[in-house]
């Protein structure tokens, strides 16, 4: 969740180290820090809040020094205050620590160098690494490194620098925070993320869990901690474009991003279809493989999970298989029950969320095999699992998930297809029919957030509504998911408390909730279960609330049952949650402006979820 690079070459690194930053903040911004090896020694600058304020700090640190390391934090472990922001140094300053992860055994860690005579500066697990280095370090930095890392548990992907060994950073692997060598011309950078150095290098190389990286500034050495041995990675180059890290003329990358749903979805449809068949190529699963599955469980977090919750009506639908979906971190320490019949598919636009990371890993050791759906190509859900299948949303920025959400929704249906195809549950010409509806879903969004007149109507509902102290959401059946992804942009961006519910269940409980005072947001697209929204809206009208409802064109019969009408396109009711979801995302984005808020950075969010 942390962002961390680190430069060694003959370029003054300040400013590198700092647009470094700037690329990886999407990962977390509570605080920032840097340290530069310079000839006095280690110089170090650290500021609570975005880049912006180490920027503002950083005349404190040398402007001629050619190594240093910079980190961008999402507080785990101690507040957000500049003690707490990484790097850490020794008391007398020779060496320098910053990290993503974490020491789960930080309470001994800790415990350890305090008995040693420490004094800790931060509340955090990783400063007690910086004093374990003290006092190990016997003149060969990598090699210290090395004999310390079985001590550290937990998962992380951290940077050492020492004032003894000023030519070089250390960087050590654990589990799935990631770490990637920029390797450029007489430099080398290394970062959480290619976009950190991509305007200097693209040439890069992994550093593999359970390795020590030694880079100078002409070489780079790959280690296994367990003997030490010298390990061999070959120079790839990284295909992230740099341009889609500029905001493009939009205000916001979030506005950005969901203008650019069309092409996002459009792209993750085109490499499906060779001559107008589908073809799920890298699914890792044979059809014969995919017919003998008798069962399909889908896990993710937040938006993820909710893509996945589209596809679990669309497997069954099509695909003809029971399937159910999970939260991830719930899901992995329940006692699920599988065998080699049971096809997971884990959701995770970043690939590296530690839990459904986690979640994977179980199911295939309790045999299960194992699909990933993932925007971000060899991250670490990518490769533990059988099979990928990738979106292509391209980089997203904005913390809140919008042109990954409606991908990952258009992968899954995408699979659903495939599924109904296999297991014969589909007949070609009904797959044909729907891959061409499919297809044409990209202009569909297009006209959507071309609609003039909606988006006036969302300004009207965005100044009318920005003050109401709490927003329901209700939908059913595919709109239910989509309710639950409008709840959840409207609450990370705008703060205001929301609840989403299926309609049916509003009785049971939500509807002591409503007033006069309550906007409820409904997704009443047209589908088999119309008329029973429509018949809950009238409980939800009854009480007075005020309901804005999500309803096909063409479609009038929803005018009676709601006070204002978002109406979008009509296409087939299994694809209607692409179209249904735009409104709600533009609704929140609207709100949250009105409130004067940071959309791109919510508080207290990350756009990588590495910790459990
Ligand atoms: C919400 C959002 C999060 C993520 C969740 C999973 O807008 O973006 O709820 O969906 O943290 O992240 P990934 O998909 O990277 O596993």
């Amino acid at each position: 969740m942390c962002g961390i690079i680190g430069y060694v070459g003959a370029r003054p690194c300040k400013e590198l180290v700092l647009k470094g930053l700037e690329h990886l903040e999407y990962r977390g911004y509570d605080s920032a820090g840097m340290v530069l090896v310079s000839d006095a020694g280690l110089d170090r600058a650290r500021a609570v809040g975005p880049v912006k304020a180490l920027r503002a700090v950083s005349d404190a640190v040398s402007a001629t020094a050619t190594v240093g390391m910079g980190h961008t934090r999402w507080a785990t472990h101690g507040l957000v205050e500049e003690r707490n922001a990484h790097p850490f140094l020794s008391e007398d300053s020779r060496f320098g620590v910053l990290m993503n992860g974490i020491f789960e055994n930080y309470i001994e860690l800790r415990a350890e160098v305090t008995a040693a005579g420490h004094t800790l500066s931060s509340d955090t697990d990783t400063e007690a690494l910086v004093h374990l280095l003290e006092d190990e370090y016997d003149g060969d930095l990598a090699e210290t490194v090395r004999r310390l890392y079985p001590r550290l548990e937990g998962h992380f992907a951290f940077l050492v620098v020492c004032r003894d060994e000023p030519d070089r950073i250390i960087g050590a692997r654990l589990a799935w925070p990631p770490l990637v060598v920029g390797r450029g011309d007489g430099e080398t950078f290394l970062a959480s993320f290619t976009p950190a150095f991509l305007e200097e290098t693209r040439s890069i190389q992994i550093v593999e869990e359970g390795e020590i990286v030694i880079a100078t500034a002409d070489n780079v050495e790959f280690r296994a901690v367990t003997d030490g041995s010298v390990r061999e990675h070959p120079i790839e180059q990284a295909d992230e474009s740099l341009e889609v890290a500029a905001k493009g003329g939009y205000e916001t990358f979030m506005l950005k991003e969901i203008h650019e749903q069309p092409t996002a979805i459009a792209d993750t449809i085109a490499e499906r279809f060779h001559h107008g068949e589908l073809h799920l190529d890298g699914i890792g699963l044979t059809d014969d493989e995919l017919r003998a599955m008798n069962r399909v469980l889908i896990v993710g977090c937040g938006t993820a999970l909710h893509a996945g919750l589209v596809g679990r009506y669309l497997i069954e639908e099509w695909g003809g298989v029971a399937t159910e979906a999970d939260v991830a971190s719930e899901w992995r320490y329940r006692n699920g029950v599988f065998d080699p019949k049971t096809l997971v598919i884990a959701i995770s636009q970043s690939g590296e969320t530690a839990d459904t990371l986690a979640a994977m890993q179980i199911a295939r050791e309790r045999g299960a095999r194992v699909v990933a759906v993932t925007n971000i190509m060899g991250s670490a859900v990518a490769r533990a699992a059988d099979g990928v299948l990738y979106t292509r949303a391209g980089l997203e920025i904005g913390v809140a998930a919008s042109k990954t959400f409606t991908s990952q929704v258009t992968l899954m249906t995408l699979l659903a297809l495939h599924l109904g195809a296999v297991r014969g549950n589909l007949t070609t010409q009904q797959v044909a029919e729907i891959g061409n509806e499919l297809r044409s879903l990209p202009d569909l969004v297009q006209r959507v957030l071309d609609d003039k007149a909606m988006d006036a109507q969302l300004d009207m509902l965005a100044d009318r509504f920005c003050h109401d102290r709490f927003f329901l959401y209700l939908g059913r059946h595919l709109g239910l998911p989509i309710c639950q992804e409008g709840a959840l942009k409207l609450k990370e961006i705008s703060y205001i408390p929301t609840d989403a519910y299926a309609a049916g269940e509003m009785k049971h409980g939500p509807i002591a909730l409503l007033g006069d005072d309550t906007p409820v947001v409904a997704v009443a697209t047209d589908s088999h279960v119309f008329e029973k929204m429509a018949s809950n809206l009238e409980e939800v009208r009854a009480r007075g609330a005020h309901v804005i409802a999500v309803g096909t064109e063409g479609n009038t019969a929803i005018a009676q049952h709601a006070e204002h009408v978002l109406y979008v396109p009509r296409t087939r009711p299994e694809l209607q949650p692409i179209l249904a979801v735009l409104p709600l995302q533009m609704l929140a984005y609207k709100i949250a402006g009105r409130l004067g808020l940071d959309v791109d950075r919510p508080r207290n969010l990350a756009k990588t979820v590495t910790v459990e």
